[in-house]
């Protein structure tokens, strides 16, 4: 009863039944019982084209999210993507694409906030204090981690802290619900862990942010070169994903050279059949169709054919997302235009947060 009334006298004048049973407004709260406004963050980093794994893995929610009703708030982490070195012209114009391919995906800055991260100085300065509280064993065990510096004979330390930065992004923005892929999902646990460190020492400063990860299929798309691993940015062999802005020629290329095996019938069994599975997988996602229902629809065609109808499949999808981000890098004042005011309102989000924690921490005199 003592809940509800401090719930109550929180929610003001909405009706606390139906507050809790929306997805919209204030609705959110924390093991402190705080009521937070509802609020989407998630980021990408400009490492490269913008492949299919994305676009289901985070993309395609992202833009769905923002007709939620919540705040919505999508960041081109640049930061992030200097954790392992970058040509800076190709950082440069990465930067644009990704602004220009997110928008031809459906990113509408007027219903979303969308920035370049470097753009808001107060990420790394909550990445220090949030830093202050992590200890070295955590960030260690991390996988992606432990994957991209099994590769390097010299680790960067903004390699090591780079989840720490992720998390300050997340907490900035006091984001309730994080859309990401199946890879995301430990440095949402460590944004967990900080927030109630945080909380448990401060007061309810963060909501503990919820991740938003899509089923099985979605959250995690192969390689098509190694279908035991996800399909990435940072995988030197080009063929092993398909970028939103892949031309026809290309789709067809990879979608002939993706690795299945020596079965020619088409049947979806991820754990015994990976690589076509994969494909099949990508194909339900384009068509909206079920796995099953294309493996009967396609039931005369050998792998070989069937690789032929997929690349169709994908070249249809991404045809008008490809046409879309080139008039839009032709227009780069456009581009800049929008990151900017993009970075503008998301600084003054960020600054309310940083003073408040700073304040929390010490850090202002009074
Ligand atoms: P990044 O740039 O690697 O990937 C962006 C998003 O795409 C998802 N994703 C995939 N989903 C399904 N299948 C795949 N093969 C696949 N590959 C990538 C990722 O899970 C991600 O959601 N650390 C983040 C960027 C980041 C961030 C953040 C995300 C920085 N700060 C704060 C959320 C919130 C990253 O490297 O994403």
């Amino acid at each position: 009863m003592k809940i509800f009334s401090r719930l109550r006298t929180r929610c003001g004048h909405l009706n606390l039944k139906d507050t809790l049973r929306n997805n919209v407004g204030v609705r959110y709260f924390s093991s402190e019982f705080k009521l937070w406004s509802q609020r989407i963050f998630s980021g990408i980093q400009p490492t490269g084209n913008l492949h299919l794994g994305n676009y289901f893995g985070a993309v395609q929610r992202w833009v769905e999210l923002q007709d939620s009703g919540k705040d919505v708030i999508y960041s081109i982490v640049d930061l992030h993507s200097i954790t392992l070195p970058q040509d800076p012209e190709e950082l440069r114009s990465n930067i644009l694409k990704v602004a220009a391919t997110l928008i031809a995906c459906g990113i509408n800055p007027e219903k979303s906030i969308l920035f370049q991260q470097s753009k808001v100085r107060q990420h790394t300065e909550l990445c220090w204090i949030l830093g202050c509280r992590t200890t070295m064993p955590r960030l260690a065990h991390l996988p992606q981690f432990k994957e991209k510096s099994s590769a390097l004979k010299d680790v960067p330390l903004g390699l090591y802290v780079y989840p720490v930065l992720q998390c300050a992004d997340i907490l900035l923005y006091r984001a309730t619900e994080v859309p990401v892929g199946e890879d995301q999902v430990q440095h949402l646990q460590l944004a967990q862990h900080l927030a109630r460190n945080f909380n448990n020492q401060y007061g309810a400063v963060f909501p503990i942010p919820k991740a938003l990860v899509g089923d099985s299929h979605t959250s995690r798309l192969r390689s098509l070169r190694d279908p035991l691993k996800k399909m990435s940015k940072s995988e030197p062999d080009p063929r092993s994903r398909i970028n939103l802005t892949d031309t026809s020629d290309s789709i067809l290329e990879k979608c002939k050279k993706a690795v299945t095996d020596f079965t020619s019938a088409l049947t979806f069994n991820p754990e015994e059949r990976p690589g076509v599975s994969n494909l099949i997988t990508i194909h339900s996602l384009l068509s909206g169709k079920s796995p099953q229902e294309i493996c009967n629809e396609c039931a005369s065609l050998d792998t070989g054919r069937y690789k032929l109808v997929l690349a169709e499949v994908i070249e249809e999808k991404l045809k008008p997302i490809r046409e879309e981000t080139v008039r839009l890098m032709a227009d780069p004042v456009y581009l800049k235009t929008v990151l900017e005011k993009g970075s503008e309102k998301a600084s003054l989000i960020a600054e309310e947060t940083l003073l408040d924690v700073k304040n929390r921490v010490g850090l202002i005199a009074l």
